[in-house]
């Protein structure tokens, strides 16, 4: 069994600057929310004096690190009120995406995000497009909408090209003038693009990284779509030797909060699992003399 790593899988240049942040940053620091969708890498920090906190009402004093998806302008406020040294790892892709918001709501028009409701950047643009933004997570979504005027559109930094290209495609016969902003950072469009590249190739995908990641799962979800067998696991403890059977290539990717460390590991259990289920060899037959 062959094991392939796609290009681009990993640590993307945001997450790299945030974790870089956050190691030389002088300790005690807390960081707003778990600094990545990583726990292995949650952990490692919160050793060395990282400590995630849910909001700043448990931060009376110090420093508080943002991490790359970013936080709503009033959280920076409070911080600032509160006296606490803000060290800001928001991610630039992410600032762009917060500056367009602020700018397009300050013209008056209408805000359409794509994304995640839930997501931590989507709930922060909303704020950044002063409440002004619907958020809409797929084009479904888009036939409970009115016709408009006009519309403007962003998009949360790890969607999917083809959900965007989806919601734009609904939108066009609702709205007279459809201004498109592709805030996608290239980062997840060629971490994805070289995936779904190396999952048409292979037999069996394994995509690496958080289950609370939404760009791991946007990635296996985009293996999946080829057709090809994807697994997600976060470690390389959850492979399992019955998936492989059979297999002849493995393609490995990893999403942009997955460290290089995690890709190895799970790299070097695939090599392994491959020893294990190779053909037993036949039993040698004892020859007498
Ligand atoms: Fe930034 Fe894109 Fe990474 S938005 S944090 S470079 S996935």
């Amino acid at each position: 069994m062959d094991v392939f790593v796609a290009d681009y899988a990993g640590f993307c240049s945001g997450v790299a600057r945030a974790v870089k942040k956050a190691e030389i940053a002088p300790k005690p620091v807390a960081s707003l929310g778990p600094l990545i969708h990583n726990p292995q890498v949650v952990e490692k920090l919160a050793a060395q004096g990282v400590r995630p906190v849910a909001s700043l009402e448990e931060v009376e004093e110090g420093r508080i690190l943002i991490r790359s998806h970013g936080v709503p302008p009033q959280v920076l406020e409070q911080a600032r009120a509160k006296g606490l040294e803000i060290i800001d790892a928001t991610c630039p892709f992410v600032r762009r995406a917060q500056e367009l918001a602020q700018e397009l709501a300050s013209q008056g028009l209408e805000i359409i995000i794509v994304g995640d409701p839930e997501h931590a950047e989507v709930r922060g643009l909303v704020e950044w497009a002063q409440g002004k933004a619907k958020v809409i997570s797929s084009a479904a979504e888009v036939e409970n909408l009115p016709q408009s005027s006009r519309r403007a559109v962003i998009v949360q930094t790890t969607q999917p090209q083809e959900t965007l290209q989806a919601v734009v495609a609904a939108l066009l016969p609702k709205t007279a003038e459809l201004w498109v902003y592709n805030t996608i950072c290239e980062a997840t469009r060629r971490r994805q693009e070289a995936a779904v590249r190396l999952a048409r190739q292979v037999d069996i995908m394994v995509v690496v990284g958080g289950r609370n990641s939404a760009n791991t799962r946007h990635l296996a979800e985009l293996c999946r779509n080829t057709g090809t067998p994807t697994y997600h696991v976060e470690k390389a403890g959850e492979l399992r030797s019955e998936w492989f059977a059979g297999a002849q290539k493995v393609g490995v990717t990893g999403g942009a909060s997955t460290p290089a460390w995690i890709i190895e590991e799970v790299v070097k259990m695939l090599q392994h699992l491959s020893e294990s289920i190779k053909e037993p060899k036949t039993p040698e037959v004892g020859v007498e003399r």
